[in-house]
């Protein structure tokens, strides 16, 4: 075998097999088929695409290049959940500690941001001395005590997608469906979860513009975690609009807490109780009830657990950004558009996200909304307030919003349900 006539088979359009795409991801791995040589057979496949069966091998394949997690000795059911991205989309900080509260075991290997789109461990990390790197005795423990753990995969794990997906952000050849549901659900499956819920995002905010793409995706996604033996169900999710009122590292966690104190945003609260409902039904915990454990109290004692475990001071003050900047209402009328790419791109122009996987990222930088879709607002009113250390930025990030915002004078509104579909 070798790496140009599996180059040339993809390029002319051919079906891969088994046995070629075995031996390229395995000499991938092992460094013995070149960069530029994994680059071209990326992009042929950006352009021509896969079937359902070469997906579902090369999937197989990225998993076998590293090691398996195996939760089975704990007493508990597992279940994660994976959202594809978006603006604001902190949803997961309140969600694990809920499902464990719950009853199930909950492992989230979490990743961090990149362009536009907020990375789970950037947003916890801005919790004084909380760590993303666990070993992964360590990542046993933390969930053996609090039910709950979210940390950064180890470099075991789909070492053949760490690789490829560096390689794919430079090379033009992320926005592949077959390449992108490979490489989210051969992490997944070899986290070792029983249960997987996917939170799949539609709207100019996600990866995914339109809704038929998005569904595409999560339909894929679902056949490959059944036929991996992982109960795999798919949400699809508006994001049109950023989810709650926060987007950005602290302000997000300041939001996720309000929600596991029983409050914070309507849509966060939804959506947050539906993907836990969804894992907990996966799981095999029919009965648990995920509202209860928001009110009663019981998700926040996880949450408070799983920060210390990790240590993190779940009482510490987070950090705020030195400077201000109020953003107002240009009319008096219905807000009928606040789009979450121009918001997500305005946050990571304020310093909460990062160009380079080497980057800082500023704790307290970001947006935070007076206004959601659908409220009225006076001319003049504040609309937003943007966070940053660096207040030369400011003008930047406003330039990303000016057609970001729209006020109609006689405004009616339609609203857009959050959860569009469920897939399974
Ligand atoms: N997230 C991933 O893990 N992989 C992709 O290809 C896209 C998003």
């Amino acid at each position: 075998m070798d790496a140009i006539s599996v180059i040339r088979a993809k390029r002319d359009r051919e079906e891969l097999t088994g046995e070629q795409i075995d031996w390229i991801i395995d000499a991938y791995t092992r460094g013995t088929v070149a960069d530029e040589q994994m680059s071209a057979l990326a992009m042929a496949v950006y352009l021509n695409g896969m079937t359902r069966t070469e997906i579902s091998r090369w999937t197989a394949a990225m998993i076998a290049s590293g090691e398996r997690m195996d939760f089975t000795a704990l007493p508990r059911p597992t279940a994660d959940k994976h959202s594809t991205g978006g603006v604001g989309d902190k949803i997961t900080l309140p969600l694990a500690p809920l499902v464990a509260a719950c009853g199930a075991a909950v492992p989230q290997l979490s990743g961090r941001g990149l362009g536009h789109t907020g990375g789970t461990l950037d947003k916890l990390e801005s919790i004084p001395g909380w760590r993303a790197s666990l070993t992964n005795p360590e990542m046993m423990d933390v969930l053996r005590d609090a039910g709950s753990v979210i940390c950064a995969a180890g470099d075991g794990l789909a070492p053949a997608d760490k690789r490829l997906y560096a390689l794919r952000d430079v090379t033009g050849t992320v926005e592949s469906l077959p390449l992108i549901a490979s490489s989210i659900m051969s992490k997944k499956i070899a986290e070792g979860t029983g249960a997987l819920v996917l939170d799949v995002k539609a709207g100019s905010g996600a990866f995914m513009k339109n809704a038929d793409d998005a569904r595409e995706l999560a339909t894929t996604m679902v056949e490959l975690g059944r036929d991996h033996g992982v109960r795999t169900v798919a949400l699809l999710t508006d994001m049109n609009t950023p989810l709650g009122l926060t987007a950005g590292n602290a302000l997000e966690v300041r939001e996720s807490v309000e929600v596991l104190a029983g409050g914070g945003p309507a849509d966060v609260v939804e959506l947050t109780v539906a993907l836990a409902r969804e894992m907990l039904d996966a799981a095999g915990l029919t009965d648990a009830d995920p509202a209860k454990a928001l009110a009663d109290g019981s998700a926040m004692d996880v949450w408070r657990r799983m920060v210390t475990a990790q240590g993190g001071d779940a009482d510490a003050d987070l950090p705020r950004a030195r400077e201000q900047h109020v953003v107002t209402a240009p009319s008096s009328g219905v807000l009928t558009r606040l789009d979450a790419y121009s918001v997500g791109l305005a946050a990571w122009r304020l310093g909460a996200g990062r160009a380079r996987k080497e980057d800082p990222v500023q704790a307290g930088a970001g947006v935070e909304l007076h206004a959601r879709v659908g409220d009225r607002v006076a001319a003049g009113a504040p609309l937003l307030t943007l966070h940053t250390d660096t207040p030369e930025t400011f003008a930047h990030a406003e330039e990303a919003l000016t057609a970001a915002i729209d006020v109609t004078a006689s405004g009616t509104y339609e609203p857009t349900p959050l959860i569009l579909d469920r897939i399974e």
